[in-house]
């Protein structure tokens, strides 16, 4: 039989005191409603001491979400239990979640005392919390960093005073993931009223062993994780929620449950990371930008033969609609193939070639290629080979510069070559072109638009010319928007002059 993990999400609490992730009460309503939906089984609302703003949140989000227990941390502190009390009085099920430091460094250096003390005063604030709620946790401050003889004593001193949970922090992320195994289990069979109570894990990443000592912590005798949405929390965070939670849910031999929606983790990270403007890293577990997505050829080969070649979670288990692959200067054929299949595409093999070679000299000079891109290679692709075609494209511009274009063309294999000054760069290369061309054509309509974003982005260009009359129209589309203008103006050129005998026929038009 599975056992349940109760997840104990302190994204409002320990995500919140990050600098700059501070959330107003509506948004800290609308965490915790994504929370309750999410299935979480406590939610730590805040420290109401701390600030008025963090007593009326808790306030406000005890009325409204209903099904999870709602948690106020305090320190050991009498006032500090009375304000977080009057907090909760909305909440329907209510924790006082009090505590107190018990290592050398906290006992000596923080709080001035020493270990007799540090006993009575937590078996105080229990005892003290307790009068509010039935549902009192007590955290041992740094336990990680404590001897586990002493954590021992005060575990048992603070059960017998009557908290229900005990939490046991590797507040400074210390601890090796044997070691904290080894401290949950050494409490498990060494405090006599340990049956009483669910001990609590709560792990900080400063060595980035949150999470494997979370999970240490659960295969020795915990069955209360703390955690954050997105890993957020003091410094490196916390264990993240989505890691634990899928950790349990992949590993089918590990006999844990959680009530977690796993469907609904890629929501509340996105929701998570917008309103504390705390981006995601590209590549973190499970809720990352990349973290189901494959860019070498040979990975995305694997992926479209079986997705299990390089996947160990579906990823619509996290509400993410499927993996994707990403069309980089490193992507092989089967996936740009794939892709393109996908926009409606089917090439046969020469033509698949022919524009994989474009695909590759456009993704040398930008890091993705998308759809759009894609898009205007194959109408560039698809296309017969013109009769007239840019051979080279020269410009001088900048400030103060005098504007100056020297193009070449290449009109059914000749070269021909001329060189022009005009407004800006643009200008001088169609006054080049034109000069070679020797036609009466005028620019009727002159359009650049970026298709994708960021400064390495392909420009599209759609120009219309008149020539005797009649219009005509001309595309191109290039990471240099100059070379895409005059491309784009080739283009539109080329279909209202016949350059079937070259130079002869230029020059008698
Ligand atoms: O890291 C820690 O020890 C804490 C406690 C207040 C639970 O956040
Ligand atoms: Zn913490």
């Amino acid at each position: 039989m599975e056992e349940k993990i109760y997840i104990f999400d302190t994204t409002l609490r320990d995500g919140e005191q990050v600098p700059g992730c501070q959330l107003n009460t509506v948004e800290k309503i609308e965490v915790a409603k994504t929370l309750e939906g999410l299935g979480v089984d406590i939610i730590e609302a805040g420290f109401p001491i701390s600030s008025p703003g963090d007593f009326s949140s808790v306030v406000e989000l005890s009325k409204v979400v209903t099904r999870p227990v709602i948690c106020a941390l305090t320190r050991a502190v009498e006032e500090d239990i009375d304000v977080a009390a009057e907090s909760l009085q909305y909440a329907k099920r209510k924790r006082i979640h009090t505590g107190i430091g018990t290592s050398f460094y906290h006992i000596n250096y923080k709080l001035k005392s020493n270990q007799d003390e540090i006993i009575e005063r937590a078996k105080a604030a229990v005892k003290y919390a307790k009068k509010y709620v039935e549902d009192v946790e007590f955290y041992a401050e740094d336990a990680g960093r404590t001897e586990n003889e002493y954590l021992a004593k005060v575990v048992e001193a603070v059960i017998a005073a009557g908290a229900t949970v005990v939490n046991i922090p590797d507040t400074t992320g210390y601890c090796m993931p044997n070691e904290f195994g080894d401290k949950i289990r050494f409490l498990t069979e060494n405090v006599k009223n340990i049956h009483k109570a669910v001990i609590a894990t709560h792990c900080h990443n400063d060595l980035g062993m949150a999470t494997a000592n979370t999970l240490m912590g659960i295969q020795n005798g915990a069955r209360q994780v703390e955690v954050t949405i997105n890993g957020i929390g003091e410094r490196a965070g916390n264990t993240s929620l989505e890691e634990v939670v899928m950790i349990l849910k992949s590993h089918k031999d590990l006999p844990y449950t959680t009530n977690i929606d796993s469907k609904k983790i890629h929501k509340a990270s996105r929701l998570v990371s917008t309103l504390m403007r705390m981006p995601v890293q590209a590549n973190k577990a499970i809720v990352g930008r990349n973290a189901f997505a494959h860019s070498s050829g040979i990975h995305q080969d694997g992926v479209l033969k079986n997705r299990e070649n390089y996947e160990i979670i579906d990823p619509t288990d996290v509400g993410i609609k499927e993996s994707s692959i990403v069309l980089t200067a490193r992507s092989g054929r089967a996936a740009l193939n794939h892709r393109l299949e996908i926009l409606g595409y089917k090439l046969d093999k020469k033509k698949l070639t022919k524009l994989y070679h474009e695909f590759l000299l456009l993704a040398d000079k930008k890091k993705d290629i998308k759809d759009d891109d894609l898009k205007a290679l194959v109408g560039k692709t698809d296309r017969k080979e013109p009769a007239m075609k840019l051979d080279l494209l020269q410009v001088v511009c900048g400030k103060s510069a005098v504007p100056m274009a020297t193009v070449s063309l290449k009109i059914n294999d000749e070269i021909m070559m001329a060189t022009a000054s005009g407004n800006g760069p643009i200008d001088a290369a169609f006054s080049a072109v034109k000069q070679l061309i020797n036609r009466k054509v005028r620019l009727e309509e002159f359009l650049i638009q970026a298709i994708t974003r960021g400064s390495d982005d392909m420009g599209k260009v759609h120009v219309q010319i008149e020539n005797r009359g009649k219009l005509y129209y001309g595309f191109s589309a290039n990471t240099d928007i100059i070379t895409a203008s005059v491309e784009a103006f080739i283009d539109a050129v080329s279909k209202c002059c016949n350059f079937k005998n070259s130079k002869k026929e230029i020059s008698k038009s």
